[in-house]
C-alpha cells in the first residue's frame, strides 16, 4: 500500500501583503489526517501564511498545493470545489453578530448544500452539539463567552465536512481548562472525521498535546527556522529559536 498523499504542500513559497514580503523560502508538506502547528512571535506572519495556504490570499511567489491541486493556478469551479473542502476559523472567530449560532452554521450549508431546510437545520444542530453548544444554538454571538465563540467558529469551519481545517489561534484568551477542552475537541474531530488540521497557537502545552508537526516562522531571517515534531522543538540543538520559543528561554 502506498503512503497517504500530502494534502498540503508548499515549495519556496513567499507570502506577504501588496509588495511587502513577510516570509519567503517556505517549503514543507503535511500528510492527510495530521495536525500541524504554525508557531512564532506575534506579527511574524502566521495568519498571513494560513490565508495563503488556504487559498484566501495569493502568495507572492513559489507554489502551494491543496489536495494535490495548485490552487493559485486553478480557477473557476475547480478552485471553488477545493475551497469547499477546507474550513477556516479566523483569528477572533468572526461570527456574524446578527445571526444566532445555529444560523451562523447554517449559512455555508445553505449556500453549498442542496438539502432541504429541515435537514440543514438538523445538520447545524449536530455540528453545534459536537462542539458542546447544543444548549446555546439560539444565542447570538454577543450572548456567549469567548471560549464558546471559538467552539462555534470551529463548528462553522466544520459545516461542510472539510478534509482540512485552518484554525487561527483557537485557544487564545481561554483559561487552561477551556483550552484543554478545545484541544480534546480538535483531537476528537481528527479521530472521528480524519480531518487534517493546520492551527496557529502560542500555547506550548496545547501544541504538545495536539500537534504532530510544527513549523517555526523566524522573523529575523524572514523564513522558517525549523520544521519537526513538537518534541524535537523541546530539544536544544535543533533550532535555538524554536527551542527558546518552546521553553520560553531568552536568547540574546
Ligand atoms: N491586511 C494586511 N495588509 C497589510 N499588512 C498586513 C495585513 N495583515 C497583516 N499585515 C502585516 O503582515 C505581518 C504579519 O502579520 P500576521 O497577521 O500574519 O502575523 P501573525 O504572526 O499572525 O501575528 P499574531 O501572532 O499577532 O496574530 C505584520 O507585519 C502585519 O502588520
Ligand atoms: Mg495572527
Amino acid at each position: 500500500m502506498s503512503a497517504p498523499a500530502d494534502i498540503l504542500t508548499c515549495a519556496d513559497l513567499a507570502i506577504g501583503h501588496g509588495q511587502v514580503v513577510v516570509m519567503d523560502r517556505l517549503s514543507f508538506s503535511l500528510a492527510a489526517g495530521k495536525i500541524l502547528a504554525v508557531v512564532g512571535p506575534s506579527g511574524c506572519g502566521k495568519s498571513t501564511l494560513m490565508r495563503a495556504l488556504g487559498g484566501l490570499d495569493e502568495p507572492l511567489g513559489g507554489r502551494s498545493t491543496l489536495m494535490g491541486v495548485d490552487l493559485h493556478a486553478t480557477h473557476g469551479e475547480e478552485r471553488a470545489a477545493i475551497l469547499r473542502r477546507t474550513g477556516f476559523l479566523f483569528q477572533g472567530a468572526a461570527l456574524f453578530s446578527s445571526l444566532t449560532l445555529r444560523e451562523n452554521i447554517e449559512m455555508p450549508m445553505r449556500e453549498f448544500l442542496a438539502a432541504p431546510r429541515k435537514e440543514i437545520r438538523q445538520l447545524a444542530e449536530y455540528k453545534l452539539s459536537l462542539v458542546g453548544l447544543a444548549d446555546a444554538m439560539d444565542k447570538l454571538p454577543s450572548e456567549i463567552s469567548g471560549g464558546m465563540a471559538k467552539r462555534a467558529g470551529i463548528a462553522r469551519a466544520m459545516a461542510l465536512d472539510p478534509d482540512l481545517i485552518f484554525l487561527d489561534e483557537p485557544s487564545a484568551g481561554l483559561d487552561p481548562m477551556s483550552s484543554g477542552r478545545l484541544d480534546e475537541l480538535i483531537l476528537r474531530l481528527r479521530e472521528a472525521f480524519g480531518t487534517t488540521v493546520v492551527l496557529v497557537s502560542h500555547e506550548v502545552p496545547s501544541i504538545l498535546r495536539t500537534a504532530d508537526f510544527c513549523v517555526y516562522l523566524d522573523p529575523d531571517t524572514g523564513t522558517m527556522g525549523a520544521y519537526g515534531s513538537p518534541k524535537s522543538f523541546l530539544q536544544a540543538g535543533n533550532s535555538p529559536k524554536a527551542h527558546a520559543f518552546f521553553t520560553q528561554a531568552r536568547i540574546d
